[in-house]
């Protein structure tokens, strides 16, 4: 077999469903990350340091065939020397787009997908005119390392320019119009390095704090979810992607407005793990080990609902019929994904019923 060890930077969670994912095809995963107890090495193999540190690094790749990583902010230019020796995937160049919220909004725009109306801002003055000239609402977001919400700010009022300034103030931010969705949805693919493509039912996602809270799959649209394949196959094929790639939207009058994408697997396909033939998680290592990609077929209507910052019951969740439990085995804290449980139902009701009684026993905190 031509690749069988694959190098994750990173192991958190993402990085141990991959491993878990792995086990079964006899891929082996290889993690770097900074401590021995982290979700990803409770499973495989792990060198511990830090997740730039050069060393470590060269280190990871001579230990694998391919190098991945579950971190979509590793530095392109850390992985730059490994490419002597090992093939990464997916490309470094979607790493640094999907780095920086403004290179984003460039390459969707330059493909012709619809973006919020955004400026660059940089002093306070850029944020008084970005604010002036695409109106109020808006979102002040750092350009680079927001995630789950995080390094976010939402302008209501004029009169909040000042805070939003005082709380986040610097360089490297970006004014996006506020989206009055209706709904926020994800797709997700896989391609193959001969160019192959499948791709996920669209995922309709329910944020709390700019953190995931549930979603359902597949979200029935099958308008929307023709738009959302040809976007993110223009996105693959730009990018000569190989491996998981998804794209976030809001839908606002029916329309899709790309947010952002992620190089990696999504937590909005979580739910393809015990929902799907083949799950994101699979076919992100078929696609970087050049093996066959898997079918993407749902095996019915699905619910994920996220565990943030405290487990629930393991006892009661269990008794709901079609429900499949995941604890990362992590120590819990406020804001912090510890687990998720994905419901799998015959029918679009059953799932709403079993999902209404699931969020019952999931505290958020
Ligand atoms: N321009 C916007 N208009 C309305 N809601 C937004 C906007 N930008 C972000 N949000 C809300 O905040 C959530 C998190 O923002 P996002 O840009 O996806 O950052 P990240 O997921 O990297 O933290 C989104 O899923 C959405 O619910
Ligand atoms: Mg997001």
């Amino acid at each position: 077999m031509k690749f069988s060890t694959v190098g994750v930077v990173g192991a958190g969670q993402l990085g141990r469903m991959l491993a878990l994912a792995g086990y079964p095809l006899g891929l082996r995963c290889v993690f770097l990350d900074r401590g021995p107890d982290a979700p990803g090495a409770q499973v495989a193999r792990i060198l511990v340091g830090e997740l730039e540190d050069p060393a470590r690094l060269l280190e990871l790749a001579h230990a694998s065939d391919v190098v991945t990583f579950d971190w979509e902010n590793i530095s392109s230019a850390a992985l730059a020397p490994l490419e002597k020796l090992v093939t990464i995937r997916p490309p470094r160049k979607a790493l640094e787009i999907s780095q920086d919220r403004l290179r984003e909004k460039a390459l969707f725009a330059r493909l012709k997908i619809p973006v919020a109306a955004h400026a660059a801002v940089d002093s306070k003055q850029d944020l008084a005119r970005a604010a002036h000239a695409l109106g109020i609402p808006g979102v002040l977001k750092t350009r680079r390392l927001g995630y789950d919400g995080k390094g976010q700010f939402v302008i209501r009022e004029a009169s909040q320019i000042d805070d939003a300034w005082t709380a986040m103030g610097g360089t490297g931010l970006i004014y996006e119009k506020f989206q009055q969705f209706s709904r926020e949805v994800s797709i997700i693919g896989a391609r193959s390095a001969a160019g192959k493509i499948v791709y996920y039912p669209l995922s309709a996602n329910t944020h709390a704090g700019g953190i995931l809270h549930y979603g359902i799959a597949p979200f029935v649209h099958p308008s929307l979810e023709r738009r959302a394949t040809r976007h993110l196959k223009k996105v693959m094929e730009t990018l000569s992607y190989v491996g998981v790639l998804t794209i976030e939207f809001f839908v606002v009058k029916g329309r899709l407005i790309a947010n952002e994408m992620a190089p990696r697997v999504h937590n909005s396909g979580h739910w393809t793990i015990d929902g799907c033939v083949t799950s994101q998680f699979e076919n992100h290592l078929r696609a970087i080990c050049d093996l066959p990609l898997g079918s993407t077929r749902p095996l019915g209507h699905t619910a994920m609902v996220n565990f943030l910052g405290s487990m629930p019951s393991r006892e009661r969740l269990l008794g709901i019929e079609g429900l499949a439990f995941h604890d990362y085995g992590k120590e819990p804290r406020p804001g912090r994904k510890l687990g998720h449980c994905t419901i799998v139902c015959a029918t679009a009701r059953g799932r709403d019923r079993a999902l209404a009684e699931a969020l019952k026993f999931v505290e958020w905190t």
